[in-house]
């Protein structure tokens, strides 16, 4: 958005004004807000440069400008540090003072400055090309969980729902994203709120539904609710695995006790996600989504055909099923147990018809 209205000149003439600045100057009173998981994520130099960047930011005047260039250096910040975002956790290379275990070397850690030059270099070319290019002005960016900004979209409404949400396998985006988030100067409680509001899928999330039943109730989205619930309690190979889970976990074989409650939350807040893009899409359109089966405690949980079966519940037709040539293999951890099993890794196509089914599913 602020891409489709920036001027080229003004953000040409901070960029050139960036390659002059002075990244070795001792920056002013600005400090990266580390929080635990990122302390010592980069160099002393990389450090002092991003904060260098927080005064020259201080000195653009084009609002525009100065967040396609603060958005740069977010999206840097990786790239200059210590860490690879590697699934579940940051992945640290051995130069940095807290690296552990496994030595990882990520390669060659360019310079701050000259990565954000080239990033916005690369910036500049988008900008050039768009209006027939690339970039489309006509994005709106809707801010907040899909679990409750579905619900307030209108019924069949857009064309295509295209989506890579979270798998069922335990990996923390809060983790993924730590050193985002603290230059958005998230704190630790913050990070723990997200953590929580995001598509459960860490043994750490609690269960959503009660609040999620009120938001969907103080919508009149009731009736659909009540499908969602049916459709997840009527699920059977869930059900099989559930037993199986509760099972081994009142036996005491479970890696952790909590992964029948992240089965549970995944598949129930998947449900209502597979309902409400059955609602908000036009008759005709479609909805893509790429998602991994996985696997626990031996039991391979077919993400596929359990999301498939409520997408059929929820009046989609299923047309294709891609399984990618190349799955993923199970955790090392799982794979010392149960040996090697590769898991089919998925692009689903749903398509709601047109007539009869198309109907809109608030009824
Ligand atoms: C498998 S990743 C997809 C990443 C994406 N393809 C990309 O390249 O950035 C799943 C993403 O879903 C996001 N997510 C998790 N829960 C969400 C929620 N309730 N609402 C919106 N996004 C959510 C995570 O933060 C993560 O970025």
């Amino acid at each position: 958005m602020r891409a489709g209205s920036v001027s080229i000149e003004t953000f040409h003439h901070e960029l050139n004004r960036l390659k002059n600045h002075d990244f070795s100057k001792q920056p002013s009173a600005y400090r990266f807000p580390h929080i635990r998981i990122t302390n010592g994520a980069f160099s002393e130099l990389n450090e002092n440069q991003i904060c260098s960047l927080a005064d020259f930011l201080g000195s653009i005047k084009d609002e525009n400008v100065c967040a396609l260039f603060r958005f740069a250096g977010m999206a840097t910040l990786e790239e200059v540090s210590f860490t690879r975002k590697d699934g579940q956790y940051l992945r640290w290379d051995h130069r940095a003072s807290r690296s552990r275990g496994k030595r990882f070397e990520k390669g060659r850690i360019p310079e701050f400055q000259d990565a954000i030059i080239g990033r916005l270099h690369g910036f500049l070319d988008d900008i050039k090309n768009r209006n027939g290019g690339g970039v489309s002005g006509n994005v709106e960016v809707i801010r907040g969980s899909c679990l409750y900004k579905m619900a307030e979209q209108p019924d069949s409404f857009f064309d295509l729902l295209v989506t890579s949400p979270p798998y069922c396998n335990r990996y923390d985006y809060t983790r993924t994203y730590a050193l985002e988030l603290a230059f958005l100067g998230c704190g630790e409680q913050q990070i723990k709120y997200f953590r929580q509001a995001l598509l459960s899928a860490t043994v750490e999330n609690k269960s959503k539904r009660q609040a999620l039943r009120a938001h969907y109730c103080s919508l009149k989205h009731d009736q659909l609710f009540s499908r969602v619930e049916s459709a997840f309690d009527e699920q059977a190979a869930l059900r099989e695995i559930l037993q199986i889970l509760h099972a081994a976990r009142d036996a005491g074989e479970l890696s952790n006790n909590h992964l029948p409650n992240l089965i549970e939350n995944y598949f129930f807040e998947m449900a209502l996600l597979v309902f409400e893009a059955a609602r908000v899409i036009r008759p005709g359109g479609r909805v893509i989504m790429v998602n991994d089966n996985v696997r626990y405690h031996g039991e391979e949980i077919p993400v596929d055909l359990i999301l498939a079966d409520f997408a059929e519940k929820a009046g989609l037709e299923v047309e294709v099923i891609w399984v990618l040539p190349k799955g993923k293999g199970n955790s090392s951890q799982q794979m010392g147990r149960w040996g090697r099993k590769e898991m089919r890794k998925c692009i689903y196509v749903w398509r709601k018809p047109v007539g009869g089914n198309g109907r809109s599913l608030i009824e």
